[in-house]
């Protein structure tokens, strides 16, 4: 049976709270996945009354929710209280405080709280320091108090390093829930069940069979309304930092001891550290940055980046990043990861492609030399599913041999759409289990990897813009690949 609880939310008028956190709870309330006892406290200025609260949730479930069945509207606005405050008045924290005491004699939820900051990095030390300050962290064996802390962790290490020795005086590790939210994405957590759960693939996963491996997470948005965060962010700390380097932590770690939190973590932190670092000039031959120029993207013209509303005409924000990196250690020493993630591309997709080597250029592969490589593919989104592409003989022909593909999609034949991430992230900081979540540990060896390319990135010019909106990106990111005799592969 789960711990009744209350859930808090800082920030809950903004943006992430309506697309994602009210759909995800309410389909976690359809489901059965939410505790007996169980009350969501929005807090935030913006809203005078619960009912205007209430009105806000209805509608962001009714816009974002993948099931929006009526039936269980009432039971979830029961569930619904608003706290109004500014969080920089200290007193507004106090007034909280017995606010949320109150509330907890009425459920008997007996003082467990999940606390989530849906607001800018910023707000992190100030809230956790009021939290503090009003007694609303308690050190007691029989009840708890989580922290659920979106991204951006910090801008680099030295930040989140501040950052987190400020959470990290309040809140023990496993009470701290740094959120990744590609991690409660279906495919990657099936990513570690194809890998360990198959004597097919286990066997072959190294540096003997495989050429090469490619992640990528493409959008053909644009920055749509985040532009002050997104000038200060760029696509390398946006999307590179965090989702693509989880995602080849997951590709490319050893078997666990064991399903624990603890245990998957340790093997994901030893494929950072593994990282091979990169001097100045290493970087600035395998990593490529970009900015989109105006185009076409889905059918329409688009402005180009600095045209965007809001960004700086000679904004040197990168909206583009691919790159080549090594995970040198026994498994992996030789093989490239290529990632590539960026905005306004030809097609929103992301994938981990796996490349075996090709055979001996004997047999089928003297008379066809362009024979295809054999390829696993771990489709995220937005289809979710696996393919492997192989080679068949070509029907009827008396020669030949062609590239066929066996092809399981995972979310085609469900009634709704598979769980958003958030779904499962809530359930699990609810249960209070952390495997989904980023270790401290992880997020430092990240940030190691990432500054050494911001401080190359510093000194040099880089020449924006520099693709087409609605393309692969620049010129240089295929020429990444091509210089190894190489190419992007991109899979329906
Ligand atoms: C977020 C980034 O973390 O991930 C966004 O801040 C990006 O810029 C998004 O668009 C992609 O997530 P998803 O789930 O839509 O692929």
């Amino acid at each position: 049976m789960l711990d009744s609880c209350l859930f808090v939310i800082f920030g809950a008028t903004g943006d992430l709270a309506q697309r994602k956190l009210y759909p995800a709870l309410y389909n976690l309330l359809i489901e059965g996945r939410l505790p007996e006892d169980f009350a969501i406290v929005g807090t935030g200025r913006r809203f005078e009354t619960r009912e205007a609260f209430i009105n806000m949730v209805d509608e962001s479930v009714s816009r974002f929710s993948r099931r929006k069945e009526p039936l269980f509207k009432d039971r979830f606005h029961r569930m619904l209280h608003y706290f109004r405050m500014d969080f920089a008045n200290a007193a507004g924290f106090a007034r909280l405080a017995s606010f949320l005491t109150k509330l907890e004699e009425t459920l008997q939820s007996q003082g467990n709280r999940v606390y989530f900051l849906a607001v800018a990095p910023e707000q992190f030390g100030p809230i956790t320091e009021q939290l503090r300050s009003n007694g609303m962290v308690r050190y007691s064996p029989d009840t708890w108090q989580r922290l659920m802390v979106e991204k951006p962790f910090g801008r680099n290490l030295e930040s989140a390093r501040t950052l987190n020795d400020k959470i990290s005086a309040l809140f023990p590790e496993e009470n701290i829930f740094r959120i990744d939210h590609y991690l409660g994405k279906e495919m990657l957590q099936n990513l570690v069940a194809i890998r360990f759960a198959n004597s097919l693939f286990e066997p072959l996963w190294n540096n003997r069979f495989i050429d090469n491996v490619q992640i990528s997470v493409t959008e053909t948005e644009g920055i749509g309304t985040r532009v002050s965060y997104y000038e200060t962010a760029g696509a390398l700390r946006d999307v590179v930092q965090n989702h693509l380097l989880q995602m080849l932590t997951l590709t490319a770690m050893e078997p666990p001891v064991n399903l624990s939190a603890q245990a998957i973590r340790n093997e994901k932190v030893k494929v950072l550290q593994a990282i091979k670092p990169m001097t100045p000039s290493e970087i600035r031959v395998n990593v490529v940055r970009g900015q989109y120029a105006a185009g076409t993207s889905e059918g329409r013209a688009v402005v180009g980046y600095r045209d965007e509303e809001g960004v700086s005409p000679t904004s040197t924000t990168e909206t583009f990043v691919a790159m080549r990196l090594f995970v040198q250690n026994f498994r992996w020493a030789g093989v490239p990861f290529y990632l590539r993630t960026g905005k306004r591309l030809a097609r929103r997709s992301a994938q981990v492609i796996i490349e075996f080597k090709s055979m001996p250029g004997v047999l089928y592969f003297e008379t066809e030399p362009r024979l295809r490589p054999n390829l696993l593919v771990i489709k995220v989104q937005p289809e979710e599913g696996v393919a492997l592409q192989f080679n068949a003989k070509k029907m009827g022909a008396t020669e030949g041999v062609v590239p066929v593909r066996m092809d399981f999609c995972q979310n085609c034949e469900l009634p709704h759409n598979s769980p958003e991430a958030y779904e499962r992230l809530i359930a699990d900081a609810i249960r209070g289990d952390t495997t989904l979540f980023t270790r401290w540990d992880e997020v430092e060896y990240q940030w190691r990897f990432i500054d050494t390319i911001i401080k190359t990135w510093q000194d040099t010019e880089p020449g924006f813009p520099n693709y087409e909106a609605g393309t692969w990106g620049p010129e240089e990111a295929e020429a990444l690949l091509r210089r190894d005799g190489r190419r992007w592969h991109i899979f329906d």
